[in-house]
C-alpha cells in the first residue's frame, strides 16, 4: 500500500495559472501538431492546450500552468496520473517481457485470477470467461461476435445516444454520420430511459418504463426475430452522464431472459469504481451475459476486456478471440496494479462519497442558475445539462462551449459535449479540491449567463 500522500498538493497552489491559457508554448506546439493530426475531439478543438505532465489530480501544461484534472484523460486515469504502483508495475513489465502473443505469462495469470475474484455473478451467470484487448471498441466487437456465435442469431438492439466505439460493427450500435454510410443490416436503435428528455413524453415512475416495453414492438415489427443481443451503456458517458431510472436495467434483463436474447453491458467507461461500485451494473444488482471493460481498467495503459458468463465461456473458442497486443505483459501489469489500488485504497467508497458531495453542490447550482436544466450523475461520472429555457429545455450549445472554455482558462481541465458539461474527476481527489473545481464551474456558469443576458 502506497502512502496516499503521493498525490497530495497544497490546495492553495492549485490551479496555478502563469500565462493566459492556452499559453504561447501550447499554441505553438498545438499548431505544429495540428498541421498533421486532424479529427481532434471538441475537448481539444475548443481548448487547444499542450500538456507536459500529470501528477495525481493535476495536469501541467507546457507553459507551466497547473490545472485541476476533472476529466481523467477521458474517464481513464481514475487513480490519478502516474500512480506510483501502476507506474512501477508497467516499468517492471516493460523491462522483463513486452509481448508473448496469447501465451500465458505469470502476470496475465494473476490478472485473470484477480478479475475472476471481482467480477459479478454466480454459478452459470458468473462473468468468468475472459479475453483481453487494447481498445474499448475491439472489446465491443468481440462481444458482438460472441453473442452471434452463442445464439446463432445475428441482430442487435441498442439505444439512442449510446456510444460504443468507432469500428464498423460498433458504429452500427450508435448514431451514424456521413463517413459511416448506411447502418449495417440487423442493427436497431430504440429510445433510452432518459427521463429529462423522454421520447415518449412520459413521467417516471408513472410511465411504468414504457421505453422498455416499446422494445417488444421493435422486436415484433422491425427485427426478423433473430436478435442475438441487447447492448447498452449502464450510464451514458458521451451523451452526458445520463443515469437510467431505477428498474430500467432490471426490466431489460427480464426482457432478455423472456426472449432468449443476450444482455451486453458496455462498461468501457463505467467500470473500475467510476460510479461508486467496481462495476456500474452492481448499482442495479443485475448481471449481464457479456460485459466490456476499458478506460480505468489500466489507468491510462491501453488494456480492455470482454467478459462472458460462465455458461457461454466456451463460445469464446469460436470467435478467434486473440489479438496482437491484447493481454501483453505491460497491459496486464497496469490492470492488475490498478485493481489492487482500487481495493487497497477503498476507491469505490471514495468515488461514491465524491459523487454525493459533488452532486449536492451541482443541484444547488441547478436551482440557482437560469441556464442549468439538470445536474446528474453517480460517483465520479457527472454532468450538467445547459438549456436556453428551463421550461422548454431547449439545448444551449453556445453556453456549453463558453462555460467549458471559461472554466478551462481558470484552471479546470474537463470535458464538453455540446450543451452538456461532463465531469470525470479522479477517484482519489480530496474533497477540498473537488469543491474548488465546483467553485470554478459555478463562477463560469454565472459569467456565461451574464454574458448571454440571462443574469444581471
Ligand atoms: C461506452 C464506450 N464503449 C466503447 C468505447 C470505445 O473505446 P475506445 O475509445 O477505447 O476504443 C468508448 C469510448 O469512449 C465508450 O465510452
Amino acid at each position: 500500500m502506497y502512502d496516499r500522500n503521493w498525490a497530495k498538493m497544497d490546495i492553495n497552489a492549485v490551479p496555478h495559472m502563469v500565462t493566459t491559457s492556452p499559453g504561447p508554448k501550447s499554441q505553438e506546439m498545438h499548431a505544429r501538431a495540428a498541421k498533421y493530426m486532424k479529427g481532434l475531439s471538441s475537448q481539444v478543438q475548443l481548448f487547444p492546450v499542450a500538456f507536459a505532465s500529470g501528477k495525481g489530480c493535476t495536469l501541467t501544461d507546457v507553459d507551466g500552468n497547473v490545472y485541476i484534472d476533472f476529466s481523467s484523460g477521458i474517464y481513464v486515469t481514475g487513480l490519478g496520473h502516474c500512480h506510483p504502483k501502476v507506474t512501477e508495475a508497467v516499468q517492471r513489465a516493460a523491462g522483463e517481457l513486452m509481448n508473448a502473443h496469447d501465451f500465458t505469462t505469470p502476470i496475465k495469470m494473476r490478472l485473470l485470477e484477480k478479475l475472476a475474484e471481482i467480477t459479478p455473478g454466480e454459478g452459470a451467470r458468473k462473468l468468468a470467461g475472459m479475453q483481453l484487448y487494447d481498445s474499448g471498441t475491439t472489446a465491443v466487437e468481440a462481444g458482438l461476435r460472441l453473442m452471434r456465435a452463442a445464439t446463432g442469431k445475428f441482430e442487435f438492439i441498442s439505444f439512442h445516444r449510446d456510444f460504443h466505439g468507432k469500428t464498423m460493427g460498433a458504429v452500427g450500435l450508435a448514431r451514424m454520420d456521413v463517413s459511416q454510410g448506411l447502418r449495417a443490416p440487423g442493427f436497431f436503435l430504440v429510445p433510452r430511459g432518459y427521463c429529462y428528455r423522454c421520447e415518449f413524453r412520459q413521467k417516471y415512475p408513472e410511465c411504468g418504463l414504457l421505453c422498455v416495453d416499446y422494445i417488444r414492438t421493435v422486436l415484433k415489427e422491425e427485427t426478423s426475430g433473430r436478435v442475438a443481443g441487447i447492448v447498452f451503456e449502464p450510464i451514458q458517458g458521451w451523451a452526458g452522464s445520463v443515469v437510467p431510472p431505477d428498474g430500467w436495467i432490471q426490466k431489460i434483463r427480464a426482457l432478455c431472459d423472456e426472449y432468449g436474447i443476450l444482455m451486453m453491458a458496455d462498461e468501457v467507461l463505467t467500470c473500475m469504481g467510476r460510479t461508486g461500485k467496481m462495476f456500474a451494473m452492481e448499482n442495479w444488482a443485475t448481471v449481464p451475459d457479456v460485459m466490456t471493460l476499458g478506460k480505468g481498467f489500466g489507468n491510462g495503459f491501453p488494456v480492455t476486456a470482454m467478459l462472458v458468463a460462465e455458461k457461454y465461456k466456451d463460445v469464446i473458442e469460436k470467435i478467434s478471440a486473440s489479438t496482437s497486443y491484447g493481454g501483453n505483459p505491460m497491459a496486464c501489469a497496469a490492470a492488475l496494479a490498478s485493481i489492487e489500488v482500487i481495493q487497497e485504497e477503498d476507491l469505490c467508497e471514495r468515488s461514491s462519497h465524491l459523487g454525493e458531495i459533488l452532486l449536492a453542490r451541482m443541484k444547488q447550482i441547478e436551482a440557482n442558475s437560469p441556464i442549468v436544466g439538470e445536474a446528474r450523475g453517480m460517483g465520479c461520472l457527472l454532468g450538467l445539462e445547459l438549456v436556453k429555457d428551463k421550461a422548454t429545455r431547449e439545448p444551449f450549445d453556445q453556453a456549453g462551449k463558453l462555460v467549458y472554455q471559461k472554466a478551462f482558462r481558470k484552471g479546470l481541465a474537463w470535458i464538453p459535449a455540446g450543451h452538456i458539461l461532463r465531469m470525470s474527476p479522479p477517484l482519489i481527489m480530496e474533497d477540498e479540491m473537488a469543491m474548488k473545481a465546483m467553485d470554478i464551474i459555478e463562477e463560469s456558469i454565472h459569467e456565461t449567463a451574464r454574458e448571454l443576458g440571462y443574469e444581471a
